[in-house]
């Protein structure tokens, strides 16, 4: 079976094509492999604002949409016919951007009769793990971790989520962006302060680890304003890999922890990262040894899937074509929405 999955939730424009092959008798699951994914980037577009300018972004992507998705099955090797699904974001992200993948999909799942599905985004995050041909046993924590999200999910099955945690204020992408702009550095910040730290002392300066009361929620902004009141204070230019360094290291210290409370709290054996965040070389090598001294396993897809693309579309749109969720052409667009709901 293969999958179209079509993601235009920010701003990138991307299309990939998904296979479903049932490799193992013995295993529920498919193995999933992408056959392309193609992601046209607009950050050269937006770096000149600091950020993504929602207009701009929705303007490049009625440009970019068609040749995106027509790359897509070109270098899958595959044609329209092939289809069975069409796997398209709708839900959160910016919405003159979601509108834009949500008419492409729309149309050509009209002209051709190919099924749709509508794919909420922090759950085709989820899914890209499920690219990365590691065998997922139910349930798990995913801690997803974007430019908009900080969210913590206990995972009992396909689609079923309970929210353990999420963040007060700024999301770990935002203060990467955020603090990278205050210390001059470009956008995004994440990928820059990313590699800058790894010529950094992440422990030059102790930055704070902010808690929420008793809760797993996530907090930033407190650190945010630390990192700003710091280099104010510097007499001296500043060292800006030590500092880098210091503020990765405070994020990855407050993720990891919460991540690891919660699965010890649930008694998982699995946890999944997702995300832009999670492409992280720090986060991701201090997940996996934690999980080692722990006993848990952690799975983390590779950076090209971890931030948005569209190859985790099709991943997610695949389960909720087994499951029966089709969508009709009437398929909206949301600003926002959660995925799941919180217990308590
Ligand atoms: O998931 P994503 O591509 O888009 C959203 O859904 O927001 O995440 C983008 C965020 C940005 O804030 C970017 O700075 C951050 O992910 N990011 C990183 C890295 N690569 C992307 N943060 C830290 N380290 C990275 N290597
Ligand atoms: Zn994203």
């Amino acid at each position: 079976m293969k999958i179209l999955g079509i993601e235009t939730s920010c701003d990138e424009t991307s299309a990939a094509v998904v296979e479903a092959i049932q490799t193992d008798e013995r295993s529920p699951n498919p193995t999933l492999k992408y056959l392309s994914n193609v992601v046209a980037s607009q950050t050269d577009l937006h770096r000149q604002f600091g950020g993504v300018v929602p207009e701009v972004a929705s303007r490049r992507h009625v440009e970019l949409i068609l040749p995106t998705i027509r790359r897509a099955l070109d270098d899958a090797k595959c044609t329209l016919e092939e289809i069975d699904c069409i796997g398209v974001i709708n839900r959160p992200g910016l919405i003159g951007a979601l509108i834009v993948g949500v008419a492409a999909a729309k149309s050509i799942a009209y002209a051709s009769g190919i099924p749709l599905v509508g794919v909420h985004h922090l759950e085709a995050h989820i899914y890209a793990n499920w690219l990365t041909g590691v065998e997922i046993e139910f349930p798990v924590v995913c801690l997803v971790v974007s430019g908009g999200h900080s969210d913590l999910f206990y995972m009992s099955d396909h689609g079923k989520y309970e929210i353990l945690a999420r963040t007060r204020d700024d999301a770990a992408g935002e203060a990467f962006d955020k603090c990278a702009r205050a210390m001059g550095l470009g956008y995004p910040g994440g990928p820059i302060i990313d590699k800058l730290a790894k010529e950094g002392n992440p422990h030059y300066v102790q930055f704070p680890r902010a808690k929420v009361d008793e809760t797993l929620d996530f907090s930033f902004s407190g650190l945010k304003t630390a990192v700003i009141r710091y280099l104010d204070g510097l007499s001296v230019e500043p060292h800006i890999p030590n500092i880098a360094a210091s503020f990765q290291e405070a994020i990855v210290d407050v993720l990891v922890d919460h991540t690891f409370r919660a699965a010890q709290d649930k008694g998982v054996k699995q946890v999944l990262v997702a995300g832009g965040v999670a492409a992280n070389s720090r986060l991701q090598s201090a997940m996996k040894s934690k999980g080692e001294e722990l006993g848990i396993k952690v799975i983390a897809p590779p950076p090209v899937l971890c931030t948005d693309n569209a190859a985790m579309a099709a991943a997610a749109a695949y389960f909720r074509y087994e499951a029966g969720d089709i969508a009709g052409l009437d398929l909206d667009c949301h600003a926002s929405q959660p995925l799941g709901s919180r217990v308590s």
